[in-house]
């Protein structure tokens, strides 16, 4: 993963400000689809940007926040080719990664500090899809449309 699309809400964007700055060191593209400040903001609209990129492979795959980290991953996950986690440890992420083959790693911005999240971040991005079993459930969950 090179390119990383990032977005949050405003109870998220202080962090997202930060992890701007921790992913562009570590050697990724960073694309910042909002939100612009601290301003009251609803977090579907940045979602769905992010989501889009994502789906587009515009970016390679993405990180989100917004408080909680629960209403921006229901948003990021109606999208058809999403695989949102939400992750408030590093063992959590890696296992997103390892069995869930999640595209966005999401973290919950109001219950953890700047060095939680670049923990969970880092083992998140160290972490490889194990494949298998895993790729086998993993194809079952976008929703099959009848046409
Ligand atoms: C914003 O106050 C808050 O509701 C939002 O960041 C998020 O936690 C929603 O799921």
């Amino acid at each position: 993963m090179k390119k990383i699309g990032i977005a949050s809400d405003h109870a998220g964007f202080q962090l997202k400000e930060y992890l701007i700055g921790w992913l562009g060191a570590k050697g990724y593209e960073v694309y910042d689809y909002g939100c612009p400040s601290e301003e009251s903001c609803d977090y579907p609209d940045f979602a769905h940007a992010l989501a889009s990129a994502v789906e587009s492979g515009e970016v390679d795959g993405g990180v989100a926040m917004c408080g909680t980290g629960n209403g921006i991953s229901m948003s990021l996950n109606k999208h058809q080719g999403v695989r949102a986690a939400l992750c408030w440890t590093p063992e959590i992420s890696a296992l997103a990664k390892q069995h869930n083959n999640a595209n966005i790693c999401v973290v919950p911005a109001r219950f953890i500090d700047h060095d939680e999240a670049t923990a969970i971040l880092s083992a998140y991005f160290e972490a490889e899809f194990e494949g298998g079993r895993h790729q086998r459930r993993v194809e079952k969950i976008p929703v099959q449309v009848e046409k």
